[in-house]
């Protein structure tokens, strides 16, 4: 089977969205509940944040959402706060085109002598002009309409202030227009902490508004984002509605892998499909890639379990890059705790974790709250620590033996 072969359906990547998204309809459900609220014109949910470790599915669920609000008729824009830019720059950048959109409708509605721009949509176009202003005053991004002068904006230069404005200019546009607007920020733990602190306070101003206005704000990154958020203004705790992702369970799991090769006649054999759940551990990233290289070795409509084992094997050798990126951005004390997990099979309890390195597990609460919050362990019963990523243990267990 070639390398090439183009009917592989698998899709193992970052924000790529998979061919069938596979157990998150409770938050779907959620978020489709707030979609009516925000556009029955209730206040709608405070700002949500999801999280989850690496490969979990965060990217591939805001894009999810995304078309799903576009599909409700609303307004959308999908921002990544990490570096290189600021949020604010991609915050205009993501704007850009459906405000140039509603510019152009504006205009051309004026000029079939229809009623123009609303003042709410000349503000708006003022106060993003004048934002944009302080992150690209080169003037590239243009709307090819003059803004109107005397809607000109001052800015205060206060990030914060300047974003609730921005967004509050937004909202009064989307009700003025009567389309809601969904704003999804992903990769907001890598956001600067002023940046964090700038989004902070202009959600929370937004929530006191007199009257709701119709943007729903959803925002992803690592598990440690809660504290990252919470460090930059103590009030971030109350601000957001936080939800967690974790691997999928097993009946999730099972379709996101037999689905896709269902569509296009291929089975896979129970004892496959279980294989690959639990070589994957749930984990969407995995579970894609196993698909993909399972779907290469097969040399029948069936994949079988030997197809499943040997494509647990390329999957984790393939994953060797992600999990050197992890290892490297440890410092010599979280290597030293990841060496002993894994020298203890991957699942441990924090005592015994403590033994091998002749430590008390106290003196390890802040080295292992640190792995927590990034992602690499996660505590599965109280006291004890497992890796979040399957063949992790292994790659660290196959570093020491080597040295
Ligand atoms: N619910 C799901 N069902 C099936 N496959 C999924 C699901 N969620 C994600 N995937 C697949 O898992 C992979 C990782 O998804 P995604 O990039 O969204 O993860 P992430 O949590 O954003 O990771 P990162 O923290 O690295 O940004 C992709 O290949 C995607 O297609
Ligand atoms: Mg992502």
């Amino acid at each position: 089977m070639s390398v090439l072969d183009s009917t592989n359906p698998y899709r193992p990547g970052a924000g790529i969205s998979p061919p069938v998204l596979a157990g998150r309809d409770v938050l779907l459900g959620e978020f489709a509940g707030v979609v009516h609220e925000v556009a029955a014109g209730r206040e709608g949910q405070r700002p949500w944040v999801i999280t989850g470790t690496r490969g979990v599915g965060k990217t591939v669920l805001l894009l999810e959402m995304l078309q799903r609000a576009h599909d409700a008729g609303w307004v959308t824009a999908h921002v990544e706060a990490g570096p290189p830019g600021s949020l604010a720059a991609g915050l205009t950048r993501a704007l850009y085109i459906p405000l140039r959109q509603a510019a152009g409708r504006g205009r051309a509605a004026q000029e079939r002598g229809e009623r123009g721009a609303g003042a709410a949509l000349r503000r708006l176009l003022a106060v993003f002009s004048a934002f944009k202003f302080t992150v690209d005053s080169g003037g590239k991004l243009t709307f090819g309409v003059d803004v109107d002068p005397a809607a000109a904006v001052e800015l205060s230069g206060d990030l914060g202030t300047d974003l609730h404005q921005l967004l509050r200019s937004l909202g009064e546009w989307a009700r003025e227009d009567g389309s809601p607007v969904l704003l999804t920020i992903d990769e907001l733990d890598a956001a600067t902490p002023e940046d964090l602190n700038g989004l902070n306070k202009a959600l929370h101003l937004l929530g006191h508004e007199d009257l709701p206005v119709p943007v729903q704000v959803v925002a992803a990154g690592q598990p440690s984002l809660p504290g990252i958020l919470a460090r930059a203004n103590a009030y971030a705790e109350r601000l957001y509605v936080f939800r967690h992702i974790g691997a999928l369970d097993g009946a999730a799991a099972a379709v996101a892998l037999a689905a896709p090769a269902a569509h296009l006649g291929v089975t896979w054999a129970p004892d496959a499909v279980s294989l690959a759940i639990s070589e994957s551990w749930g984990v969407p990233f995995f579970l894609q890639s196993i698909g993909r290289f399972a779907w290469q070795l097969r040399d029948a409509a069936t994949i079988t379990r030997a197809d499943a084992a040997a494509a647990a094997e390329l999957a984790f050798a393939d994953a060797e890059g992600l999990f050197l990126a992890r290892w490297e951005r440890s410092t010599a004390a979280q290597q030293a705790l990841v060496g002993a997990l894994a020298a203890l099979g991957g699942e441990a309890a924090l005592g015994d974790v403590a033994a091998r390195l002749g430590r008390t597990p106290a003196s390890l609460a802040r080295v292992r709250a640190d792995l927590v919050a990034s992602g690499v362990v996660e505590v599965p019963a109280p006291g004890r620590l497992t890796f979040t990523l399957p063949g992790f243990a292994e790659f660290v267990a196959g570093r020491s033996v080597s040295g």
